[in-house]
């Protein structure tokens, strides 16, 4: 078995839920990874002799960044849509349907370098693991490529053929949620570890609450978990569904009445609120109150939603920024939601904090403290630690 010592670690932040802030800060700390997992972590001075060395240079390191929430496999340019909104023009989920014909006309090989461009961009901006939504197919081949695609990149891949109703379904809705959570589910399941539905009576494309209730029953039944798409354009049923079904998460959180809070706040334990922040951004909307959530105690997540519509990017530094700035999260809140949370969103307990027996995912930021996420807004302090050979990270 061989090994690797990370060393010259100057603020090591494991995010392992003490203190201070649940960050679990350790200075003059090494770290020993064998075969992609940490095996041991202690003070500098006592490192173990290991088969190679990295010596960050007094940076600091994280656990890499968890991006619970992504649309990563689409080809075509929504740029004029998002010109448009700058300028006043409301979102309303019509232009998934202009990212639909261009993926159906995308072939394979495109897609998946399209995708692996995206992946190599994430992790230059610090994330270690992605989770990555269907949702721009809409047809039984196009959703099951869309996930085969997928695939090839990450363990935590969602089934969203309830993304809209597609042009072609327009007057037989009932139709395509037969399709959805029959053959097209069928044909998908065996290629997602998740089920999400854009459930927002604010949208003429989304799907009402008894439309996504069918959805997250039928794949609940196929034995996928579940995510929703919740409360994004205005107060709505999607967080009381998802914590009725025990969701692992509902996303966006925008709109939220006491009834809702409440309702997140006693299914903390397994439900999480994942807030996406750089929609808000990019759609000027209202961003969601991520400081209420924590006050009545309900679990939160950080996440880009990157996708070609409401958040073209991937980048959960800025994302971390956005949500001290405007969320009201401190910047210790906001990082332990972008990996431990984000984590807890996706049920896993191997990444997102920097424990033995974890997986060795490390970010190193070329800063003096942690706070410099937040600190230096749109400045590339973050990245992706390759390990050498030796200490190679296991396959997802
Ligand atoms: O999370 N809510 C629906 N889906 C995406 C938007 C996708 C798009 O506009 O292409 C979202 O915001
Ligand atoms: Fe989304």
């Amino acid at each position: 078995m061989s090994s690797t010592a990370v060393t010259g670690i100057g603020q090591l932040v494991t995010c392992d839920g003490t203190d201070p802030d649940l960050l679990g800060i350790r200075s003059n700390a090494a770290l020993i990874v064998e075969n992609g997992l940490i095996a041991w972590i202690g003070s500098a001075a006592d490192t173990p002799a290991a088969d190679a060395q990295i010596d960050v240079g007094r940076r600091v390191i994280i656990p890499g960044f968890v991006d619970s929430h992504s649309h990563l496999v689409f080809a075509g340019d929504r740029g004029t849509e998002f010109a448009a909104r700058m300028t006043g023009q409301p979102y309303d989920g019509g232009g998934i349907g202009v990212t639909v014909a261009a993926t159906r006309a995308a072939s394979d090989d495109q897609l998946t370098r399209l995708l692996a461009s995206r992946i190599d961009e994430l992790r230059t901006l610090g994330t270690t693991t992605v989770e990555i939504k269907s949702g721009y197919g809409l047809t039984v081949a196009d959703e099951v490529r869309t996930l085969q695609i997928a695939r090839q990149f990450t363990t935590e891949t969602t089934f969203l053929g309830a993304h809209v109703i597609p042009a072609e379904y327009a007057q037989d809705r009932a139709g395509y949620v037969d399709l959805v959570t029959g053959p097209m589910l069928q044909a998908a399941a065996p290629y997602a570890r998740w089920i999400d539905v854009f459930c927002e009576p604010h949208s003429p494309h989304a799907f009402d609450v008894e439309e996504a209730r069918r959805v997250l029953a039928a794949g609940a039944e196929a034995g996928l978990g579940l995510r929703v798409h919740g409360n994004q354009l205005g107060p709505g049923p999607g967080v009381q569904l998802a914590v009725e079904l025990g969701a692992a998460t509902v996303d966006h959180c925008t709109y939220l009445g006491d009834g809702d809070v409440d309702a997140l706040a006693a299914v903390a334990e397994h439900t999480v609120a994942t807030l996406l922040p750089g929609v808000e951004f990019c759609t000027r909307s209202p961003y969601p109150d991520a400081a209420r959530l924590l006050a009545a105690g309900a679990s939160i997540a950080l996440a880009t939603d990157c996708n070609p519509g409401t958040c073209y990017s991937s980048s959960m530094p800025w994302v971390i920024s956005l949500a001290v700035r405007e969320l009201g999260l401190t910047p210790a809140q906001a990082l332990f939601a972008a990996t431990a949370g984000s984590a807890k969103s996706l049920r896993r307990t191997d990444i997102g904090r920097l424990v033995l027996g974890n997986r060795a995912d490390l970010t190193v930021l070329d800063a003096p403290s942690y706070l410099h996420l937040a600190y230096r807004p749109g400045v590339p302090i973050a990245r992706a630690l390759s390990l050498t050979a030796s200490g190679e990270m296991p396959a997802e």
